[in-house]
């Protein structure tokens, strides 16, 4: 007889989110927490790796409590523990990968060990989270995504188009040589001085600028139609700061940042549609952090309403970092039947494919 896996605690401590959660039957969040520990690393313009592990330390067990008692549960009424076991800062990673094998050992239920990027994909598994092209879609069952997809995955740390053939099969087609998509919003918003993370500061400000202001490179890779290159278009934003300040002209901060985003969101658009139909696919996932970027959404909606395709994207509460969309690609692990031991361990550099 197959286990029920109705309860499952998800745990999230890859960068600077500690985060815990519990999800029903694999779709419905009874709780989502996210302790964000931006705070604490602002003044030093990114995150400091040891900061971040001792703040998952002191924070981790009380956010699971309170999980639990939001979810009305206590910790007997767990069927599974899932946790991301990277990629990440292996310290970070280290706290919830602990916690998870102390937790499941003691209570004697089954563990999984989630691929960070794969959490990010099950994000739009969770009940809420819609699919925007069509009527059909909007009304999907989200514990019914068809596949293959075409999934686009955008995060402060990568950058990926796979193909998602199956639940956990993915086959990469390409992935950024060099800054991930949030990664490089981050830097310019830092460099306009807009603070961090910079994705959605430079998201709300663009709303208020020309798209077209600026013209910006645009990278194609040869030999390499499915992968992205972000430093050139970066180095050209931080050029025309410099430029600007040399000439003693006031930025166009607004404008500056809609040109930035226009060219980022329309090569990843570009790119997703691209593959999709390459490859024959209908069907778009997108997934990550800058999914939850304004233009990226609208941009995608508009071309995959044009071009037939049926549009997947998480709701923006799950798009950045979270444990429910951890919990939710470790219900389906464990339906699957994959299990973890107590040798699990973070794996700081986890690629794509495993
Ligand atoms: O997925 P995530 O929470 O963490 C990683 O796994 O990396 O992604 C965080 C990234 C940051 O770089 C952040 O600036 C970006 O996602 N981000 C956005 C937006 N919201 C978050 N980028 C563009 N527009 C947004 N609205
Ligand atoms: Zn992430």
């Amino acid at each position: 007889m197959s286990e029920a896996f109705g309860w499952i605690l998800g745990i999230e401590s890859s960068c600077d989110e500690t985060a815990a959660a519990v999800l029903n039957n694999g779709a419905t969040v009874a709780a989502n927490l996210v302790a964000s520990q931006t705070g604490l690393h602002e003044a030093y313009g990114g995150v400091v790796p040891e900061l971040a592990s001792r703040q998952h330390m002191e924070t981790i067990n009380m956010l699971i409590d309170h999980a639990l008692a939001q979810a009305s549960l206590t910790l007997a009424d767990l069927h599974g523990i899932a946790v991301s076991k990277g990629p990440g800062l292996a310290g970070a990673l280290l706290v919830g990968v602990s916690t998870a094998k102390a937790l499941a050992y003691s209570l004697g239920i089954p563990l999984v060990g989630i691929n960070h990027m794969e959490g990010h994909i099950y994000a739009n598994w969770l009940a809420d989270s819609q699919g925007q092209s069509d009527s059909q879609a909007l009304n999907h069952d989200t514990r019914d995504i068809p596949f293959p997809l075409l999934g686009l995955v955008v995060s402060g740390g990568h950058t990926a188009l796979a193909i998602l053939m199956d639940h956990g099969k993915y086959r990469l087609l390409g992935q950024t040589r060099d800054d991930a998509a949030g990664e490089v919003f981050d830097k310019v918003a830092r460099a306009m001085g807009l603070g961090y993370p910079g994705g959605p500061v430079l998201d709300r400000l663009a709303r208020e600028g020309d798209p077209f202001a600026y013209d910006l490179p645009w990278t194609r890779l040869k030999n390499d139609p499915w992968g992205f290159s972000f430093s050139g278009l970066k180095t050209a934003v931080l050029n025309r700061i410099n430029q600007e300040a040399m000439r003693g002209a006031e930025l166009r901060k607004a404008d500056l940042a809609a040109s930035f985003q226009e060219t980022v969101t329309a090569q990843l658009a570009e790119k997703a549609l691209a593959a999709a139909n390459a490859h024959g696919i209908g069907r778009i996932l997108l997934a990550g952090g800058v999914a939850a970027n304004s233009a990226l959404r609208q941009k995608m909606a508009v071309s995959c309403e044009n071009n037939g395709l049926v549009l997947y994207l998480p709701s923006l509460a799950y798009c950045t970092d979270n444990a429910a969309m951890i919990a939710c690609a470790g219900y389906h692990r464990l339906q699957a039947g994959f299990r973890d031991d107590l040798t699990l361990n973070a794996e700081p550099s986890l690629g794509f494919n495993w």
